[in-house]
């Protein structure tokens, strides 16, 4: 792919990554993925905004060949899949300076110990440069998901590149996102997966980048932003909005107990017009999970005793969710074991992210009985009284 014209003077490059499945050797990206990286020229100086996965060296290379030299190289994030050319950029480009966040700048040599340390020259938040006629305005934006990022607004197009922020995990030719039916849930996996875990500090970055007013969004993943109300209005509901009545429940069972209990749960749920989404813990689709969970209102374990704790797959799927951090207001926990529920005891201990109420473990010795199944009926609505909009 060769670079192609966003607009007059500013192009796309990179790659996109059709036949990639996983990222960060965990998550699933059906849709594939692309390494979005931008060239904007001005009528003196050149800047070429963060690089590709270094999967892609060659073509990257080839493609900063075929532009104008830049004077500025800015990473926005010290992460690979945008950073990892750089070194070989810098010397294809010997003449440029590459611009970053103090914090970025150790972090970007921590990673890549080829990069010129001596050409590495940090912005304040809110500094410009201009390229004639283009001004770039470099906005600070924290845990946008590592400590270093960062934002560049292009104040004469107004025009925000923006890294990961309102990225998505798409691979299309589509350069511009024409559909928001297929954009955005690959941007709300993103943000689930990438962005939830910070939502406190996304929040005030969501409001410092509304203020600069873009007329369009260019991420570092997926299509470019044409219209970015839906972008702007979906990450403003994903972070703000109350959770929905909508439970997800992960379960595991090996001979049934565990299951019958998890069912039990689910009528008593349901009754009270509570949705419930399943997820099998053991086949557990992690980016299904972490979408469901933007909008869920109570988080369900159900998982038997194994070695001393819940099963393994249940142990993953609460290690997922304990880093995510999802807006859940109430955490339930039920399973069968063989002879001591002390493995079923603490859920709290092994989910110390979630800021949830945790509800007593529901726990049964073999197959569950009456007292179990009554057990599970009162979780049913101690779940519903924990997610009412009135419950603190
Ligand atoms: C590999 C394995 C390890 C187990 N470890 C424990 C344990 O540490 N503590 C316990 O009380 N029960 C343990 N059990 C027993 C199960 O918790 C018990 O059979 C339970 O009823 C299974 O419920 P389920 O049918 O929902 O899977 C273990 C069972 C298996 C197969
Ligand atoms: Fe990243
Ligand atoms: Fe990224």
């Amino acid at each position: 792919m060769n670079p192609r014209t966003l607009r007059p003077g500013i192009h796309w490059l990179g790659a996109i990554d059709w036949d990639r499945r996983l990222f960060d050797a965990l998550i699933p990206i059906p849709e594939g993925t692309s390494y979005n990286a931008y060239h904007v020229q001005g009528a003196a100086k050149a800047a070429l905004f963060d690089s590709a996965d270094p999967a892609f060296l060659e073509l990257f290379l080839r493609q900063v060949a075929s532009l104008p030299a830049p004077d500025y190289v800015v990473a926005h994030h010290a992460e690979p899949d945008h950073s990892g050319c750089l070194p070989d950029v810098m010397r294809a480009c010997p003449s440029a300076v590459l611009l970053c966040t103090p914090k970025a700048q150790g972090m970007l040599c921590d990673l890549l110990p080829d990069l010129p340390a001596d050409r590495i020259r940090p912005v304040a938040d809110g500094e410009r440069i201009d390229l004639g006629g283009r001004t770039l305005r470099f906005v600070h934006t924290p845990w946008v998901h590592w400590p270093e990022t960062m934002v560049t607004f292009l104040e004469e197009d107004r025009g925000l590149f923006s890294c990961d922020l309102f990225g998505s995990h798409l691979a299309t030719s589509k350069l511009w996102a024409e559909d928001d039916a297929r954009t955005l849930p690959g941007a709300r996996l993103y943000y689930a997966q990438i962005m939830m875990a910070y939502a406190t500090v996304v929040r005030k970055n969501l409001e410092k980048v509304r203020a600069l007013d873009p007329a369009w969004i260019a991420p570092s993943h997926g299509p470019v932003h044409a219209q970015p109300a839906a972008i702007l209005g979906a990450y403003g509901s994903w972070l703000n909005d109350p959770p929905l009545r909508k439970a997800v429940m992960v379960r595991v069972s090996t001979h049934g107990s565990t299951a019958a209990m998890a069912d039990r749960l689910v009528a008593g749920l349901v009754a009270r017009g509570i949705d419930v989404e399943p997820f099998d813990a053991c086949s557990l689709q992690v980016d299904r999970y972490a979408s469901a969970l933007v909008d869920a209102s109570a988080l369900v374990i159900a998982a038997p005793a194994i070695w001393d704790g819940p099963h393994p797959a249940a142990l993953l799927a609460m290690t997922i969710a304990a880093g995510l951090k999802p807006k859940a207001r109430v955490v339930a926990t039920l399973g069968s074991y063989g002879w001591s529920p002390k493995a079923l005891l603490d859920p709290a201990a092994r989910m110390p992210g979630l800021k949830a109420q945790f509800l007593p473990p529901v726990t049964a010795k073999g197959a569950p009985r009456a007292e179990a199944f009554a057990a599970v009926d009162a979780m049913a609505a101690s779940i519903d009284d924990a997610i009412r909009p009135s419950a603190p």
